[in-house]
C-alpha cells in the first residue's frame, strides 16, 4: 500500500491519559466526534417555523427539496426522515421484492443492507478494494445471477465508486443502480455529481453528516413516475400530503392507493437543511483543509493514510479514516480508540464489516474470511473528527493526541 509509513520517531515522552498522565483535553472539553455546525440562520429559521403554526411537512420541506434538486441538477428531490428511509423507498420503487438479489458492499453501515432485507430480498456482498474501500467493480460480475435486480453502491467516506464499469455492467444485465450517498453530498466522478448516475441517489442528513437536519434524508431521480411513487410511499400511499390537505386553498380529500410508510420530513427539520445546504460548499473547503493538515501531520506515524482522491473525481472528505498499523505496533486498534478517548478526542469506527455482525452471519451464513479486504480494513480503521465545526485548536488537539497515542503505541 503506497501510503505505508513506518518510520518511527522516538518514544512518546508524555504519559498517556490512559496510564494516568494528563489528557490533551480535559474531560469537560471532550471533543465530540461529528459535532454539527449550527449557525444563527438555522436557529432563526427554526424559531420562525415554530412560530408559523406549521411545523409538519410543508413549504420549508418543499423549498428544501427544490434547493437540493437544483444543487444536484436533478428533476426531483424527495425529502424523507432518514437515508435509511430513502434507501428503503428506493429499493421498493425499483421493484425489488422477495426472491430478488441486490449486490452491495460489506464496508458500509447496516442500513444499506437492511433496506434490501426490508423488501424481502437477499443482499449479495462483493468485497471492497483495500485502497479505495469501495466495492470492487471487477468482482461484481461473478456475483450476478438470474435473480439479481440491482446494484446498491456506497461512496465510502465520500470517495466516489468507480461508476463507469458499474454502469456498464448494469446496462449489460439490465440492473437498476441505487447510490448510497450518505457520505457523498459533494462527491463528483468525472464531473458527474454523486447520486446522479444511478436510477436513484440517497442522502443522509444525520447529525454527523456533511450537512444535517437532525435526522433526515433525500432521494433524487429524474424519473417522474419514480418520484411520484416515492412521495406516496413516504406518506402512507396517500395521494396528497398534509400541507395540500390543510392549506389556505381549502381542505382537500385524499385517497390511499396502497399501504405506504410514514417517512416524510418535517418543516422543522427542513429549517435546518435550507441553511446547511447553502453552506455545503464552503464547509467542504474547510474539511479539505483539515484533511490536508492531518495528512501532513501523520505522515511519519505508524498508520496508513487515506489514499489520495482518484484523478477527475472530487472526494467529499466526509470521514478521515487512517488505518492503524497493528501488524507493527503491538497494540490493537481498539486500544488506540480507548487511548484517544482518554485524551479527550471522540473517535468512530467505519466500519466493522456488515457480514461480521451476528444477525447477518446467522441469517445469510456469512463467515469471517468471506470478505478479506473489508475485514482487513475493519480491524485497523479509525475515524478522527473532521467536522467544519472544529476550531483551529480542536484540529491541533486531534493532531497532538493522535501523535502522542501512536508514538506511545509503537514505542
Ligand atoms: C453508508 C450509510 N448508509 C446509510 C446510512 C443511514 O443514514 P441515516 O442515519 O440518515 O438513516 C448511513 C448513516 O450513518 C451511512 O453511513
Amino acid at each position: 500500500m503506497k501510503n505505508l509509513k513506518l518510520r518511527r520517531q522516538g518514544k512518546g515522552k508524555t504519559r498517556l491519559a490512559l496510564e494516568g498522565g494528563s489528557p490533551v483535553r480535559p474531560k469537560e472539553e471532550f471533543l465530540v466526534f461529528g459535532a454539527p455546525q449550527i449557525c444563527e440562520e438555522e436557529i432563526t429559521e427554526v424559531v420562525q417555523c415554530l412560530r408559523s403554526g406549521w411545523i409538519g411537512t410543508g413549504p420549508r420541506a418543499h423549498q428544501f427539496e427544490n434547493d437540493f434538486a437544483a444543487y444536484k441538477g436533478k428533476r426531483h428531490a424527495m425529502a424523507v426522515h432518514s437515508c435509511t428511509a430513502a434507501l428503503h423507498l428506493s429499493m421498493l420503487a425499483t421493484g425489488v421484492r422477495s426472491g430478488d438479489e441486490v449486490i452491495t458492499t460489506p464496508m458500509t453501515f447496516c442500513a444499506t443492507v437492511n433496506s434490501i432485507i426490508h423488501c424481502g430480498a437477499t443482499p449479495v456482498l462483493v468485497d471492497c478494494d483495500r485502497e479505495t474501500m469501495n466495492i470492487s467493480p471487477a468482482q461484481i460480475e461473478e456475483k450476478i445471477t438470474a435473480k439479481t435486480k440491482a446494484i446498491l453502491v456506497v461512496h465510502f467516506a465520500g470517495r466516489s465508486c468507480d461508476m463507469d464499469p458499474i454502469l456498464d455492467l448494469a446496462r449489460s444485465y439490465d440492473l437498476m443502480v441505487i447510490e448510497d450517498c450518505a457520505h457523498a453530498i459533494e462527491t463528483q466522478y468525472k464531473g458527474r455529481k454523486a447520486g446522479t448516475d444511478g436510477d436513484m441517489g440517497c442522502f443522509s442528513f444525520y447529525i454527523t453528516k456533511n450537512m444535517t437536519t437532525g435526522e433526515g434524508g433525500m432521494v433524487i431521480t429524474d424519473d417522474d413516475r419514480t418520484a411520484n411513487r416515492i412521495k406516496m410511499l413516504a406518506l402512507h400511499g396517500m395521494n396528497k400530503d398534509a400541507w395540500k390537505r390543510f392549506s389556505d386553498a381549502g381542505y382537500r380529500h385524499y385517497e390511499v392507493a396502497f399501504a405506504g410508510f410514514k417517512y416524510n420530513m418535517m418543516d422543522l427539520q427542513a429549517s435546518l437543511g435550507l441553511h446547511q445546504l447553502r453552506r455545503v460548499e464552503e464547509n467542504w473547503l474547510r474539511r479539505a483543509e483539515i484533511w490536508k493538515r492531518y495528512n501532513e501531520s501523520f505522515a511519519h506515524l505508524p498508520c496508513i493514510l487515506p489514499a489520495a482522491p482518484e484523478p477527475d473525481t472530487r472526494h467529499a472528505y466526509h470521514l478521515y479514516t487512517p488505518l492503524i498499523d497493528i501488524d507493527h505496533i503491538g497494540k490493537s486498534r481498539d486500544w488506540v480508540l480507548d487511548a484517544l478517548t482518554a485524551e479527550g478526542i471522540g473517535v468512530g469506527v467505519h466500519y466493522i464489516p456488515v457480514h461480521l455482525h451476528p444477525f447477518y452471519r446467522k441469517t445469510f451464513r456469512w463467515h469471517k474470511g468471506d470478505f478479506p479486504n473489508s475485514e482487513w480494513i475493519g480491524a485497523r480503521t479509525i475515524s478522527l473528527p473532521i467536522s467544519p465545526a472544529l476550531s483551529e485548536k480542536d484540529v491541533q488537539d486531534v493532531i497532538t493526541a493522535f501523535d502522542k497515542v501512536l508514538r506511545a503505541a509503537s514505542g
